[in-house]
């Protein structure tokens, strides 16, 4: 079991770059099965979730082969329809195989997901919007099965709620439908629009990138392409957080500045000053954190998944402020932890009421989920003393080489093995 092990009150200096986006590269994977032959998708991050996803695809009968940060995907090969339980299980993200198998094979059979606890993370939309294309959808002994057998039918679908993962599976399922589909109240993360265009570079005919509308025209069959990545903006901003709430000054790069514009804007608010760069940002804080409300949304609203790491940072802030948490349930779970650090929080339901306090204490705090993983490590960054955060492969599920990105911005920060 390993630990991190961090020493509070480093000033960080310096420039970082983020890797390719977790979120990106797992949906990028999957598209690849869309299509016989080998994809090669750069920019890639090594991290746990993407060593799932690729045993995910082997599993399937695809060919996956890593150098550096390339995967090359050959899914020529793909014979199965099913993806297992013991690798579900270690990834919801799973569930967006999907859609492409169902497409290309006129069946598909998922375990239920698991993955990070925050929230009960149905899958209604999935299901709702792949039958609306004319599959027919059964749940037994724990699994999901779509068939289609004389394959999918173009349809308009409107999602309850722009959910990410929804948008995905729907978007690749279309692609090779018959017929046009219009996916209305479609989530417009950046993510998705990286998604969009390496379907397009396989053959897919999709409009609306990047709006609540797509419209995909299915083709009867797509080749395999190869696409970069984008890079990881939750990281991004993780890394910007560490600057701000060390009092530094810290340059990330990687990144397109854009996709981060909502938690910018609130950490300017927060008395954080940005240089943005083509290709990433700078943050400096000479002054005292101020308190600012924040209420995560869809993009392109705050990302619930810089809403822990925001929290970190108020929990020194001048002031009081209300963190209103709006896309997921229960994910204030790393709030109990920062709590032990000294820091002054209330849940009420799914608002956190942040009193901030002059300093954190360091503690020994466990990581409950991937973000509010990293919540403490930031929280470590600024308290007084050492934190030890245990259950780190949530964070590692999801981070590459944050702790050594860490402590070449001066960071004290290093992963301990028992
Ligand atoms: C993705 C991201 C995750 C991010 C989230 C929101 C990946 C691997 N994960 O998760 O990091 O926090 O987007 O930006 O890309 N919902 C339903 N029914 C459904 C689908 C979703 O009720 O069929 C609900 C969920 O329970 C949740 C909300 O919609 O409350 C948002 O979920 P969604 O946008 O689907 O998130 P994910 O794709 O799971």
């Amino acid at each position: 079991m390993s630990t991190i092990l961090v020493n509070g009150g480093r000033v960080l200096t310096g420039t970082a770059r983020v890797s390719g986006a977790k979120n990106s590269a797992l949906k990028l994977m999957a598209a690849a099965l869309l299509a016989p032959g080998a994809s090669v998708i750069r920019n890639v991050p090594d991290i746990t979730d993407v060593a799932v996803m690729a045993d995910v695809l082997r599993h399937l009968g695809a060919t996956v082969t890593r150098h550096g940060h390339t995967l090359t995907i050959d899914a020529t090969g793909v014979a199965d329809v099913e993806a297992p339980y013991e690798l579900v299980a270690q990834m919801r993200a799973s569930i967006v195989v999907l859609g492409p198998l169902v497409a290309r094979f006129g069946r598909a059979r998922v375990a239920m997901p698991g993955g990070c606890n925050i929230g009960s993370r149905k899958i209604d939309m999935h299901v709702s919007g792949l039958e609306r294309l004319g599959a027919e959808i059964a749940f037994e002994h724990g699994f999901i099965e779509a068939t289609a057998p004389s394959g999918l039918t173009g349809a308009d679908v409107i999602l309850d709620f722009p959910s990410v993962g929804a948008t995905e599976n729907l978007l690749m399922a279309a692609v090779l439908a018959r017929g046009t589909t219009v996916i209305d109240n479609a989530a417009r993360e950046p993510e998705i629009g990286d998604l969009v265009d390496m379907l397009v570079a396989m053959g897919a005919r999709i409009e609306g990138r990047g709006t609540a509308t797509l419209t995909v025209e299915g083709v009867e069959a797509l080749a395999p392409a190869e696409h970069a990545t984008i890079g990881d903006r939750i990281e991004a901003g993780t890394l910007l957080a560490a600057g701000a709430i060390t009092g530094g000054e810290v340059t990330v790069t990687g990144f397109e500045p854009m996709h981060l514009e909502m938690v910018l804007a609130k950490m300017v608010r927060a008395g954080c000053a940005f240089e943005i760069l083509p290709d990433g940002a700078t943050v400096r804080r000479t002054g005292p954190l101020g308190a600012v409300d924040v209420a995560t949304l869809p993009f392109p609203g705050f990302p619930t998944d810089m809403q822990a790491q925001f929290m970190a940072m108020m929990a020194i802030a001048d002031g009081s402020c209300v963190i209103t948490e709006n896309v997921f349930e229960n994910r204030f779970m790393f709030a109990d932890e920062l709590k032990r650090m000294g820091a002054d929080i209330d849940i009420e339901g799914h608002r956190a009421i942040v009193r901030g306090v002059e300093r954190l204490e360091g503690a020994p705090v466990r990581s409950p989920d991937l973000r509010g993983g990293a919540a403490l490590v930031l929280a470590g960054l600024a308290a007084e003393g050492e934190t030890r955060v245990t259950d780190i492969h949530h964070i590692l599920r999801g981070y590459e080489g944050l702790t050594g990105k860490l402590a070449a911005l001066g960071a004290d920060v290093r992963i301990a093995e028992d």
